[in-house]
């Protein structure tokens, strides 16, 4: 069901990445495992806005192995194109960005500085890399190069933690190297997904960087939040991770939102069961495979149905079904009328966790610089990483 509220006026303008205009100043955040072409088609049926690929691992690419290859695929309806690349050794990622021009794959390039995740981080990549300036500077001007006309964004964390704060100084030198926009995810490597993003730091980096875009990120949960955000931040862009999680229509929200257009989805229990049908549907179409896309369903199923009354049968058989068929005959089973539940479907979801120390190299909060001993290492570990 969508309601209309008191319509309001336009918000911001058009989001400009480099020659990309978009409509809405608002961007799927990129989701390892979430925003394959089937979820970013599902956003898109519902709203207006940038739709980032998942990161993609620079030598994977390189390598062209059969995942990543899959991952990069766009349906002809995504325009614009756009791929989140992550690595470390600065050759190998502007490789990555000369295949995805070269062969005409990709309107957009992003560059991952965000992830805190240890196996990525204890090699320097990641949220690690924009504390090593000269290897920060490295990587970006050198995709940057590479990518030609296409432009290149850096989304990035605050830093390591509140002493060692990285954000501001590797945004200057990503502008600088020539790039098109700055995402901030206002957190530190070690918060992870806890606490509350310190939306103050968008705005210091707002008055810092004048003359590209900044777009926020963290913990927008409504259309109501990301406007917020655009009022406390000045930033001109809002960038949506978990508060889309098994909501795909809050594009809907946000484009309305922005666009003063005062329409807010509430949908019934019947119309997510319509949402989660069609995501299931577009990742048989991605996977190939129907099997293959009711197991990946199954990590949204909480999601879709949070503070709905679906009972335990529905939802750990819709856990566990195997087919569109199984899927269908549990969906079946529910109320459609069930109304929106309010905010027992709000607020707060997916990852959230706790604070922990970054896994890191060693000495690396030394110095701001990489040694010579610590290049060959980096070399090395890109070519021990494969898969998407
Ligand atoms: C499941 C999951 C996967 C993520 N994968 C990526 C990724 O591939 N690249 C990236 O830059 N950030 C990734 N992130 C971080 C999000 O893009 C975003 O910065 C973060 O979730 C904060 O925004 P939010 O509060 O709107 O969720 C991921 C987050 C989640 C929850």
């Amino acid at each position: 069901m969508t309601i209309t509220q008191a319509p309001a006026s336009r918000v911001g303008g058009p989001l400009r990445i480099g020659p990309i205009e978009v409509d809405v100043p608002v961007v799927l955040a990129p989701m390892a495992g979430i925003t394959n072409m089937a979820y970013r088609r599902l956003c898109r049926e519902y709203g207006a806005g940038l739709y980032v690929c998942e990161m993609i691992t620079s030598r994977a690419l390189v390598e062209r192995t059969p995942v990543s290859m899959q991952l990069i695929q766009h349906h002809e309806s995504e325009d614009p194109r756009s791929i989140q690349l992550y690595g470390v050794e600065p050759n190998t990622v502007a490789e990555a960005a000369s295949i995805l021009v070269g062969e005409d794959r990709a309107d957009h390039i992003d560059l991952n500085f965000g992830c805190p995740v240890p196996k990525v981080t204890r090699k320097g990549g990641g949220a690690a890399l924009p504390w090593k300036l000269d290897l920060f500077r490295e990587l970006v001007t050198k995709t940057v190069r590479a990518a030609g006309n296409v432009p290149v964004t850096v989304k990035m964390r605050k830093g390591i933690d509140e002493d060692h704060l990285t954000y501001l100084d590797a945004a200057r030198i990503a502008r600088d190297a020539g790039v098109a926009a700055v995402s901030l995810h206002a957190r530190t490597a070690n918060e992870h997904y806890s606490g509350h993003a310190d939306w103050s730091a968008i705005a210091t980096l707002k008055e810092t960087v004048t003359d590209i875009p900044i777009l926020g990120n963290g913990d927008i949960w409504s259309a109501a939040d990301a406007l917020r955000m655009i009022d406390e931040t000045g930033a001109d862009g809002v960038v949506v991770g978990r508060g889309c999680l098994g909501r795909p229509w809050l594009f809907g929200d946000l484009a309305a939102a922005f666009r003063g257009e005062g329409l807010r989805y509430m949908p019934t229990l019947g119309e997510v069961a319509d949402g989660f049908r069609r995501h299931a549907e577009l990742l048989v179409e991605f996977f190939g495979s129907e099997e293959h896309a009711c197991r990946d369903i199954r990590k949204h199923v909480a999601w879709y149905f949070k503070g709905y009354p679906i009972g335990s049968d529905v939802r750990s058989g819709l856990a566990m079904a195997s087919s569109l068929q199984e899927i269908d005959d549990f969906l079946g089973q529910l109320d459609h009328d069930a109304p929106y539940p309010g905010a027992g479907a709000e607020g707060p979801r997916g990852r959230a966790g706790h604070a922990k120390r970054t896994a890191l190299p060693d000495r690396w909060l030394e110095s701001r610089d990489v040694d010579s001993e610590f290049r060959k290492v980096l070399a090395a570990a890109e070519l021990h990483h494969s898969g998407g």
